[in-house]
């Protein structure tokens, strides 16, 4: 497997069953990860990871978890079983969740992650809450809290990926969603960036879906970031 497929994680938002199944199979030499959110898991359950993982490939399990830490823990224990890459839980689960939740994953195969602040969230949704700050501080916030408790992976826009790295002394991982390439539609995504500045800006993952799913050519859609995540990796190794 390329070293840009090691970093590419394609979502499956919207597919069937059978629809995931064979984009894995097209696509997984240009992607090493395959993301399945609630609405797949809510459908087909461990069965749906169980068959992606059949093909060889990693799952990003974005359950995006919030209760209280008993249930998020046992949560967790049974996720890790699936063994993904990756399992997501929402940071305004507060400071004892995440650390909890962070104790069980802890020497498993998975990566916690936590999601700060819904990008679905505007300002005055975030004071309704009742939070005083901007969204902006909100994130930071919550992000240093889940660091405190134990999580070392974010999900995180390309445009913050390299203050993240610098906060935390490069000790943590930065997943970007928001990504897309120059010639792609941005659909529903505001602040974005191609996957070659995404790189070059400290995301250690990149989260594409349409760009890819929607594509008459998933093949070469793939292969296309692939090739621009390259490019990014041999730049910055020949300047070392
Ligand atoms: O199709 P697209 O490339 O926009 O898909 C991006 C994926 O990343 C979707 O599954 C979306 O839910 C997820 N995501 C996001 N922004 C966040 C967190 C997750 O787009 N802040």
């Amino acid at each position: 497997m390329n070293n840009a497929a090691k970093k590419l994680i394609i979502a499956l938002d919207d597919l069937n069953f059978a629809d995931c199944c064979a984009l894995v199979e097209k696509t997984r030499d240009f992607a090493a990860t395959y993301k399945i959110g609630v609405s797949l898991f809510c459908a087909h359950g461990p069965t749906i990871v169980k068959e992606l993982k059949s093909y060889g490939v990693d799952i990003f399990l974005d359950l995006k978890l919030h209760d209280i830490p008993m249930q998020v823990s046992k949560a967790v224990e049974q996720a890790i079983d699936l063994e993904p890459k990756f399992l997501t839980l929402h940071a305004l689960g507060g400071y004892t969740m995440l650390k909890e939740a962070a104790h069980v994953a802890c020497g498993s195969k998975t990566q916690l992650l936590a999601v700060s602040v819904l990008t679905s969230m505007d300002e005055e949704q975030w004071r309704i809450l009742g939070f005083a700050d901007s969204v902006k501080d909100g994130v930071e916030r919550l992000i240093v809290m889940s660091y405190e408790a134990g999580v070392r992976a974010f999900v995180s826009s390309p445009h913050e990926a390299a203050s993240l790295k610098k906060l935390f002394k490069n000790d943590c991982i930065a997943v970007c969603p928001g990504v897309r390439p120059a010639d792609a539609q941005h659909d529903d995504q505001k602040r974005i960036m191609t996957p070659y500045q995404a790189i070059n800006n400290g995301a250690d993952f990149l989260v594409v879906g349409r760009p890819i799913t929607k594509s008459a050519d998933v093949v070469m859609s793939a292969g296309n970031i692939n090739a621009e995540i390259n490019k990014a990796l041999n730049e910055a190794r020949n300047q070392e």
